[in-house]
């Protein structure tokens, strides 16, 4: 394992957000964190890369407790968060984005253009991305292909462990594919992937594990063989009410 929680907790005042939760992921493995809206997913990956700090059981790297202290921490230790916000302008082409913070320079301090271009260029094809001019602004791209280039970049900017925290929420089902895609990329070139999803349809296919969170607490960390594609849909915070709602929801 890269990285690992062990009973894990946090709280924010009086409210328990985490509590005991385990999981983990390894090199070349993609961990699926589940869970219906406030089930604790966004506050476990912010203790992951830094953001949070937590306040009961241990998170270990490499088998050695840490405790970041700031997001630019983790990012040392070569742990990348895509955010579903991306933090990318609009306005600026594709391979300036694909710099931002890290630009190339040559002597004097002077941005390196001819580099960076090249460089975004086959990092992107190395990802199999298809953009036609990598000067085209990041605000011409789709949704898909926006989270695509994030992918890419924390791949090129050497992150072990990549987090995603649910980067198919807002995307059609062609568009979700093209990311699970670069997912199952990421994770092909040894990357650890931690992928938060509301969806067991977009975690089943790419996942290795999956951790279920429910209100705070797990309801277990699976192994692919060890759970159907059905039972982690039904395991699913909401999956039951889903049916309840359906059948309330039908004609008379
Ligand atoms: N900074 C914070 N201050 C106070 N409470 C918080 C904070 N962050 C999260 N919480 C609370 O912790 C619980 C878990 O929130 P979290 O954002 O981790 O859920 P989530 O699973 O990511 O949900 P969603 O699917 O809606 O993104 C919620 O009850 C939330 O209100
Ligand atoms: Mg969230």
């Amino acid at each position: 394992m890269i990285l690992q929680t062990r009973a894990i907790g946090k709280a924010f005042g009086s409210v328990l957000a985490l509590r005991e939760v385990s999981m983990g992921v390894a090199a070349g493995q993609v961990t699926c964190v589940l869970g219906d809206n406030g089930a604790g997913k966004s506050t476990l990956i912010k203790i992951l890369s830094g953001v949070h700090r937590h306040d009961a059981g241990e998170l270990l790297l490499d088998g050695v407790p840490v405790s970041f202290a700031s997001p630019r921490a983790a990012l040392d230790h070569g742990i990348a968060t895509v955010y579903q916000d991306l933090a990318m302008i609009p306005l600026m082409s594709v391979w300036r984005n694909f710099f931002l913070g890290s630009e190339p320079r040559k002597s004097f301090g002077r941005f390196d253009v001819a580099t960076a271009r090249r460089v975004a260029r086959e990092e992107l094809h190395a990802m199999g991305i298809d953009i036609r001019d990598v000067d085209q602004p990041v605000g011409t791209l789709s949704g898909g292909e926006r989270q695509s280039v994030a992918i890419a970049r924390a791949v090129h900017l050497g992150a072990r462990v990549l987090i995603l925290d649910e980067p198919t929420s807002a995307l059609g089902v062609k568009q979700a594919g093209v990311v699970l895609r670069y997912i199952a990329r990421a994770r092909d070139r040894g990357l650890g992937v931690v992928f938060i999803t509301h969806n067991p349809h977009h975690a089943y296919p790419v996942g290795d594990r999956f951790l279920l969170l429910n209100r705070g607490t797990s309801l277990g960390e699976y192994a692919k063989a060890d759970i159907t594609r059905e039972r982690l849909t039904s395991l699913m915070a909401g999956g039951a009410e889903l049916e309840q709602l359906e059948h309330e929801l039908r004609r008379e």
